[in-house]
């Protein structure tokens, strides 16, 4: 299983600008994470301090443990073989093909013989559906196969975390979707920790487990999937909305002159955009039918069973209907109350001042869970589980040309 990330209380600046005060999450391990937030507002500089790259002035990152803020440079070194990471443009060597290029970690890391290299490497690129494709250059295949190879080189010393920044740059919807479908298929495979960072909705809504929003400086909430697609957190459901109405403008904050003048055009029925009907929860994307179960799943869903009665009530909804939808088509050995024991159920930055009057939830609160739902959804964990999944059906891969079994 992969491993957990925590952040306690950090805070980086640059100089005197300010980029994010006070972020403390975890990134349960194994499970699929999603940052989002507006361009400019430290996502990638997030990224980079997981990593040991950038050092926040402030707090501690635990990477399975250990403070890589104040370890020695010997033991953050050792942390950084835990990590694979995709960058925005895959960061391919132009002049190696994709079989030197993947290969790069291990001749660099490891005292591996060329054929163990040879092996893991083909594996690796089969694994992405680049099998065939490793004596092309990067500049010679798509921006969709160079993020694939870029994925398949993250891979190959058998990261425990994997941290991916903006997947969809540069990529069509469809691609975006393979590659989307790629993380949950190598989740289920690995099981290793994801922290995904993208402003794409569509991925935001169908990819991860776990979602947090960074937001002026601050980290606005991390949570299960269901709380922040379930949120009236104005500058949540704007993003994960796309619309204009809302505290996010053109250039990051608004003032009120100008949402009150935004508002009045939407009352008076101008379309502002944004796709309203997809509000709330749409069904997680699972990995391809005859991959491994995506253990992820079942422990995800003990933890939130644990946290349940201090998540806001649409949220307790959305989750009970999820573990109902999800049971009827996996096979989930739960066994209650086994998950893991984090201390903050979902976090909901304090120092996140909104200045507009709005109801918000401080955390922790507890809510009402009087009803009956729970209960139900843990009897129909007991339902026998449904016969596995036969792969019959073949598509044509779109980047690769090549047939893949479905
Ligand atoms: N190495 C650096 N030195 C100085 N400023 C930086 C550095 N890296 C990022 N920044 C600044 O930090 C802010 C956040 O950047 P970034 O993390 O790239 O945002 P995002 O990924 O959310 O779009 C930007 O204003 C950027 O200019
Ligand atoms: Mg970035």
């Amino acid at each position: 299983m992969g491993v957990e990330v925590r952040t306690e209380g950090i805070t980086k600046s640059f100089g005197r600008q300010n980029i994010w005060q006070d972020v403390t999450l975890t990134l349960p391990p194994g499970e699929i994470s999603l940052m989002v937030g507006p361009s400019g507002t430290g996502k990638s500089v997030f990224l980079k301090s997981l990593i040991g790259l950038l050092k926040p002035e402030q707090g501690h990152i635990y990477i399975d443990g250990t403070d890589i803020t104040t370890c020695s440079n010997k033991d953050l070194y050792d942390i950084r073989k835990l990590f694979g990471v995709l960058f925005q443009d895959g960061a391919l060597f132009g002049s190696m093909d994709l079989f030197d290029n993947t290969a790069f970690p291990l001749r660099e890391h490891t005292k591996k013989s060329e054929s163990d290299i040879r092996k893991i490497v083909m594996e690796k690129l089969d694994l992405v559906g680049l099998g065939g494709a490793e004596n092309k250059l990067p500049g010679e295949i798509s921006g969709g196969m160079r993020k694939r190879a870029g994925l398949a080189r993250a891979l190959v010393l058998d990261p425990q975390i994997i941290l991916v920044d903006e997947p969809d740059s540069g990529l069509d919807p469809v691609r975006t979707t393979y590659i989307s479908q790629l993380f949950l298929d190598i989740n289920a495979q690995i099981d290793a920790t994801f922290l995904i960072v993208s402003h794409n909705i569509n991925l935001a809504r169908t990819v991860p487990d776990n979602i947090g929003m960074l937001f002026r400086r601050h980290l606005v909430m991390f949570g299960p999937r269901e709380v922040l697609l379930t949120s009236e957190e104005p500058v949540v459901k704007q993003f994960l909305n796309g619309r204009m109405i809302g505290p996010i403008g053109m250039s990051e904050e608004k003032d009120e002159a100008q949402m009150a003048q935004e508002q009045a055009l939407a009352d008076a029925g101008h379309n502002v955009g944004g796709v309203e009907e997809v509000e709330g929860i749409v069904p997680q994307m699972q990995a391809t039918p005859g991959m491994p179960y995506r253990e992820a799943i079942t422990r995800r869903q003990n933890r939130v069973r644990e946290i349940l009665h201090t998540l806001p009530p649409a949220a307790q909804a959305a989750i009970i209907k999820d573990m109902e939808d999800v049971d009827a088509t996996q096979q989930i050995p739960v066994t209650a109350g086994a998950g893991g024991n984090y201390d903050t159920s979902y976090e909901h930055s304090a120092g996140y001042e909104y200045d507009q009057n709005y109801a918000r939830y401080d955390q922790p609160q507890h809510y009402d869970n009087s009803s009956a739902h729970e209960g139900a959804a843990a009897d129909r964990f007991e339902e026998p589980p449904t016969a596995p999944y036969e792969p019959q059906q073949r598509y044509e891969d779109p980047d690769t040309g090549q047939h893949r079994r479905n």
